[in-house]
């Protein structure tokens, strides 16, 4: 028997890659890994660098791993299944998770401040990221959207909606509000502020302008 011709270390070896063998050895990562097979072995081999991880050097440069490791030297630990979302494999079956990964396999997905107004977490370019409804914006999706704008230092609060300040009116906040009206076809053109056709002046062009003044300012002489 093939036990016996090694020697007693040499038996106990080969029992070690048998006790090691008996688990699954298919490794399911795409790193490069050492032989599953240890049967064809030197005693005299040489492995440089040296096989990591306890991995045993079978023939020359050739490492048999331990279970959970993989790769020439058995450098690698093996996660399955692979951990996810760019986690890094520490030991066999622990993953490390980026942040915003969690879970066994990193295959969770947290947006650590949560996702507001129906806002989704999701896996985006490898960051946990709020996915939100047309109406919503921001990191976590609590910035309302108001397509129109809201001018005039106004301030969108809920979808199409804007908070507008004293003076100013509309969806947009873009109509001004003079308290008592611009007369003769002046407009109102910021609040309390009319501009007067050139016919008329005064704070509501009230006053109509003398000839001269109407000629001065509409003919530019
Ligand atoms: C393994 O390497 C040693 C020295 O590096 C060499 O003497 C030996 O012949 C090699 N064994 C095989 C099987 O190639």
């Amino acid at each position: 028997m093939q036990l016996v011709r090694l020697g007693p270390g040499g038996s106990l070896l080969l029992l070690a890659l048998l006790a090691a063998l008996t688990g699954p050895c298919v490794s399911r990562s795409d790193a490069p890994r050492g032989v599953a097979n240890p049967f064809v072995f030197d005693p005299k081999a040489k492995c440089e660098p040296s096989c990591k991880h306890s991995g045993i050097c079978i023939r020359n440069n050739t490492c048999f791993c331990m279970r959970g490791y993989e790769g020439e030297t058995c450098q690698y630990a093996n996660c399955f299944p692979k951990c996810k979302n760019g986690g890094q494999c520490l030991r066999p079956g622990k993953c490390g998770c980026p942040a915003g990964f969690g879970g066994k396999y990193c295959h969770k997905v947290t947006c650590e401040e949560g996702c507001w107004n129906g806002g989704e977490c999701k896996a985006l370019h490898g960051k946990a990221t709020c996915l939100c409804l047309s109406s919503w914006t921001g990191n976590k999706c609590q910035e309302a959207v108001c397509p129109q704008g809201c001018r005039n230092g106004g301030s969108c609060v809920a979808p199409g909606i804007c908070s507008c300040p004293d003076g100013w009116v509309g969806g947009a906040c873009h109509t001004a509000v003079c308290s008592q009206p611009c007369l003769s076809g002046g407009k109102c053109i910021s609040p309390e502020k009319c501009r007067c056709r050139p016919s008329h002046e005064g704070p509501h062009c009230e006053k109509k302008r003398s000839q001269y003044h109407y000629l001065y300012k509409v003919k530019g002489y």
